[in-house]
Order: structure tokens, then C-alpha cells, then sequence
């Protein structure tokens, strides 16, 4: 299949997406009432997406447009990042004009379940909103050409706040201490405001603390939310040790230099106070890494707080341990099994990148890293591709970007191809990731039309090359982006 589309865009939107969680006496009724809130936003979600003009501002045809498909709202902030001379939004974030083909040349989404079938072969490149993509069906990606990014770090922030607010939970009797006043105290006082006061005033002893300063910190994963943690728990006036057997050398630049090495797991479990866990969970590998052998280095007293994956802790063995009289407390941001129903438990609804913030970050990470990629066949951020930057020379080129599979030969093919058309590299990006290789060749002609289509389905005589694209710059920005993609996905 053979396709074309222009390097001039614009663009279109949704709302906003809020939450509203609240406690309360009536869990029932306020469950439902959380449900018809959140149905009633979804409500409202659609009918903006329908509403959205099609076109939302910035000239120029929309047929030659970029399209970028919306799967679930996504943030003002991320779409905005979309000039609209150049790009067109479609999907949940905004409509495609009568008479223009609904062939969209990326995809962006948060929590969507994409479907196979839901990527047409116009689509070059997906994004993911947020971190994790076991919502992206990527090996079928991989194998279809097509990469797909995340944004890591961008919600790190609004995570390590609320591993600060899990310090204090610990640190002090707050939750006790509230539930106490509300249930115990309110409960069998009532109105009587003065009896109250006194009371609460007696009773607040048996919810002392103790301060954060001086104290321990512990930081398992010292990536994007570890190396915040350790700042801001330095900043406090904690003493911190990190345990880091992967940390890229981005992340070693990123960490504080007060933070001390932790030769192992368990030493830094032995010399805490409180332990945060920011490792990844990866199945097979940090599945319960947090196990009865760790957790018995500990203090009698330690806190652990875990904002990144519940199995990453062993939670029959944690349990064991508070049956036994330990004294700490578990902050958790998900559910666990054994601990769920413990009173040493304290459970988060995964709150960690809850904030509108987080979900800005995410969107305008993704648009920007699409843009890119779009226009400058530039990939950083990708879960199946290799990162691939290479930068402009001076002058106009036309830039070729050929994605193949993995295998020996097919850049000497590609170059005698071009030779053989005479066509003169000024520059070219060869690179991998394990079955998938990603060319960038900047060429000192200009094929456009019929002289693209020959050039590109030249090149998809080669048996590995999946897919060609040509982006114009300079004087020659007039013209057309068309690419080829084999076997008609
Ligand atoms: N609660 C939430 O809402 C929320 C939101 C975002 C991320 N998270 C979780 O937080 C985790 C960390 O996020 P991030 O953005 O800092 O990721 P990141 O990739 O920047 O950092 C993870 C760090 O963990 C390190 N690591 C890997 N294996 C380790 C091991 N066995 N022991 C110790 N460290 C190890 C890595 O080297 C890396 O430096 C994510 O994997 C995710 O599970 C939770």
C-alpha cells in the first residue's frame, strides 16, 4: 500500500478528566455515587469528542495534514503541543473534516486496550500517556514496523509527593489518631463541642510520633521517583542510602551525592528507618525481591513504603513478621493479598500519579516525542525501537527513513540501491534493537511524486525492509511525506 501525506497540520480537543474521592460513613451509597461521577465525566468526555470541530484552528489543507488519533481523553496540555498548521487530532480528541481520508499517521492514549485491528497501516508510531504499555499489543507493533513510545519520569514528581505524605503517615499517629476522633470520640460525644476539645486533648498521647530528621531513609530503585525521594528526603533533614544494582548513568547524574551506597538489598533494609521501594516489577526478577530474608534484616521498627508494585513485596512474609510484634507500618498504593485486613496496613487506591499534573506531563511527553518522530524520524523513548537521533545538517535534504528487520547485509543493500539510483548520502543513522533496525539517511536529492513512489517501492524489493518514509525540510518542505508500508497491516 502506498500512501502520502504532508508535512502541515493542526488541531483539536477534550476536556479535562477529574477525579473526586471522598471518605465516608455509607460506603455503598458513596460508591455509586463515585460511579454515576465518573460515568457522568465519561458522559461529558464524548460528548466534547463529538462536539470538537473538526478543524480547531491553523490554515492550510487538512488533507495534508499529520492525523493524530485519540484513544481516551488526553490531557489540553499534550494536544495543544500539536501546532495545527501541521496536524490534524481525530478520535477522542477531535473529528476528521468531510472528504478528508480518516488515516491516521500516529496514535496517542492513556489506558486504552488497543486492539490489533484498531491500527490501520496508515499509523507510523503509538504513544502511551504514562509509563507502562502492557495496554499496546507490541510485539505485533514491533513486527508491523511500527514503534511505540512511553514517557518515563513524567508523572515522577506527583509520585514522590506522595511517598513524602506515606514519610509522614508513618512517622506519626495521623490515620490512628483521626479515625480515633471521628469514630471514637465524635462517635460517643456527638455535638457537645467542649467535650470534644478535652477529649481530644487526653487522648492525643496515644498517637505521638516520631520527626523525620536524622532518621534513616532507605531508597530501593534510584531512577526518575528514587533520586526526587532522596532529594527531598535530604531536604528534611533524613540521612539516605540507596540501592541501585541497574541505575543508568542519567539517573547516577540525577542522585544527590549525600546518598550513600547500600552494598546490597538487605543492607539497606538493615540500616533503615524507612524504606522506600522504587524499583520496577518485573516478573521472574523483582517479583517478591522484598522477601522473609530482607525483611528480616530489618529494624524492629522500620517502615516500608511501596508506591511501585505490590508483588514486589512478600506480603504472606510481611504479615508473619506484624503477627510476631513487629512495629512498623506498610504504605502501600495497591492492594495486598495477605496485608489487606492487617491494622499495621496502611492501603493507597493508587493515588501515586493521580493529579492533573501527571496526566499534563504525560500528554505533553508524548506529543512531543510523536512530533518528533513524525518530522524528524527522531525516536527516543521507545519500548520496542532503538533511540535514533540524528541531527540536521545545514542546507535542504531529503530524509529517508528506512525500518527493516535485524538482519546481516541490508545496509550494503540499501546503500548500493541508492548509489544505483544516484542518490548521494550526505549523512545516515544505522542502529538496533534486537529485531528491528532503524536507518536515517539524509539524501542531497529531492524525489518527489512518481520519482518517491519508484524510490520507495524500490526499496521494498528487499525482503527485510518493512517500511520507508521521506520527510522534506528546508525549501523543500513543500512537499510530500509518503512512506510504503508492505503487506497491507
Ligand atoms: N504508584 C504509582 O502511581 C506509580 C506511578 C509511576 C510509577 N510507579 C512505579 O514506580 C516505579 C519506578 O518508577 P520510575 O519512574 O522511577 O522508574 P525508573 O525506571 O526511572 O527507575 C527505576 C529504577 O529501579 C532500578 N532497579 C531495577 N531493578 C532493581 C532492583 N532489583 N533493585 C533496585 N533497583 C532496581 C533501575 O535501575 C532504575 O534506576 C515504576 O516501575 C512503577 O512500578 C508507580
Amino acid at each position: 500500500m502506498l500512501a502520502r501525506s504532508s508535512l502541515r497540520v493542526r488541531a483539536t480537543l477534550t476536556g479535562g478528566f477529574h477525579r473526586h474521592l471522598r471518605a465516608t460513613a455509607k460506603p455503598a451509597a458513596d460508591d455509586i455515587q463515585l460511579l454515576q461521577k465518573l460515568l457522568d465525566a465519561a458522559k461529558e468526555r464524548e460528548a466534547a469528542a463529538k462536539a470538537a470541530p473538526s478543524v480547531s484552528g491553523g490554515d492550510g489543507d487538512p488533507s495534508k495534514k499529520f492525523q493524530i488519533q485519540g484513544f481516551n481523553a488526553i490531557s489540553q496540555v499534550g494536544l495543544d503541543r500539536f501546532p495545527g498548521e501541521q496536524f490534524l487530532l481525530t478520535g477522542s480528541a477531535g473529528q476528521v473534516p468531510d472528504g478528508v481520508a480518516n488515516e491516521p499517521h500516529a496514535v496517542v492514549l492513556r489506558s486504552h486496550k488497543l486492539q490489533p485491528d484498531e491500527v490501520g497501516s496508515s499509523v507510523r508510531a503509538i504513544a502511551r500517556c504514562g509509563a507502562g504499555t502492557n495496554n499496546i499489543p507490541i510485539e505485533e507493533m514491533t513486527a508491523r514496523g511500527i514503534p511505540v513510545f512511553n514517557t518515563p519520569g513524567a508523572n515522577a514528581n506527583s509520585v514522590k509527593e506522595l511517598v513524602l505524605c506515606g514519610l509522614l503517615l508513618a512517622s506519626r499517629g495521623i490515620i490512628e489518631g483521626i479515625s480515633h476522633t471521628k469514630e471514637k470520640i465524635v462517635g460517643d460525644l456527638g455535638k457537645d463541642h467542649k467535650a470534644i476539645a478535652a477529649r481530644i486533648e487526653k487522648d492525643k498521647k496515644h498517637f505521638a510520633g516520631g520527626e523525620l530528621a536524622g532518621r534513616t531513609l532507605a531508597i530501593a530503585g534510584l531512577g526518575h521517583i528514587g533520586s526526587m525521594v532522596a532529594e527531598s528526603a535530604l531536604a528534611l533533614g533524613m540521612n539516605v542510602v540507596g540501592y541501585d544494582p541497574k541505575i543508568s548513568v542519567d539517573a547516577a547524574w540525577r542522585l544527590p551525592s549525600a546518598v550513600q551506597k547500600a552494598a546490597s538489598l538487605g543492607d539497606a533494609f538493615a540500616q533503615a528507618d524507612y524504606v522506600s521501594v522504587n524499583m520496577p516489577y518485573i516478573k521472574g526478577v523483582t517479583h517478591h525481591a522484598i522477601n522473609a530474608e530482607v525483611l528480616g534484616r530489618m529494624k524492629h521498627t522500620t517502615h516500608i513504603l511501596n508506591f511501585s508494585r505490590a508483588e514486589i513485596v512478600d506480603g504472606a512474609s510481611l504479615k508473619r513478621l506484624y503477627d510476631a510484634g513487629h512495629q512498623g507500618k506498610y504504605i502501600c498504593d495497591f492492594a495486598d493479598e495477605f496485608m489487606q485486613e492487617h491494622p499495621k496496613f496502611v492501603c493507597i487506591p493508587h493515588l501515586g500519579a493521580s493529579t492533573a499534573e501527571a496526566e499534563d506531563n504525560c500528554a505533553y511527553m508524548a506529543a512531543d516525542q510523536i512530533i518528533k518522530f513524525l518530522e524528524l524520524g527522531q525516536v527516543v523513548n521507545s519500548v520496542n525501537f532503538p533511540t535514533a537521533v540524528l541531527d540536521r545538517q545545514a542546507g535542504d535534504h531529503t530524509r529517508l527513513v528506512i525500518i527493516n528487520n535485524n538482519v546481516p547485509g541490508v545496509l550494503g543493500q540499501i546503500t548500493t540501491m541508492l548509489g544505483d539510483m544516484g542518490v548521494n548520502i550526505a549523512q545516515q543513522l544505522n542502529t538496533s534493537r534486537d529485531a528491528i533496525a532503524y536507518n536515517v539517511i539524509d539524501m542531497d536529492s529531492f524525489p518527489q511524486g512518481e520519482a518517491a513512489d519508484k524510490l520507495q517501492l524500490k526499496l521494498a524489493e528487499l525482503d527485510a525492509v518493512i517500511s520507508t518514509r521521506l520527510i522534506y525540510t528546508g525549501s523543500a518542505s513543500e512537499g510530500p511525506a509518503s512512506f510504503y508500508t508492505k503487506g497491507g497491516h
